[in-house]
């Protein structure tokens, strides 16, 4: 198995930075599940794009080297999930790949699961 795999660092808002790999089409919310991360409420949904739990902060430039735009049912989603920002996405709705390794993003401390709203 030769797959590149792909590294995600997470910020966590208490300060710790969690690094974990991925593979390519994997979206950072099955890289979360699929290392075991305990990021309390994250991901709530499971992504279906129906709770905003799995909110991510990017950095401008890497906001814009995603190759996927955020569409109108995330944008909508968004508009549910504290603290956003300008370069806020659902972590559910990035899907990895290569050139996006040694991604970093910021993990809000509070999750808002729209689904109780
Ligand atoms: Fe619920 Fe992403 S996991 S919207």
């Amino acid at each position: 198995n030769n797959e590149k795999l792909i590294k995600v660092t997470f910020n966590k808002a208490n300060g710790d930075k969690i690094t974990a790999e991925g593979k390519k089409g994997d979206s950072l919310l099955d890289v979360i599940i699929n290392n075991n991360l305990d990021f309390d409420g994250y991901g709530a949904c499971e992504g279906t794009l129906t709770c905003s739990t799995c909110h991510v902060i990017l950095d401008p430039k890497d906001y814009n080297a995603l190759p996927e735009k955020p569409s109108d049912e995330e944008l909508d989603m968004l508009d549910l999930a504290y603290n956003l920002t300008d370069t806020s996405r659902l972590g559910c709705q990035i899907i990895l790949e290569e050139k996006l390794d040694g991604l970093e993003v910021k993990v809000p401390a509070t999750v808002n699961d729209a689904r109780y709203n």
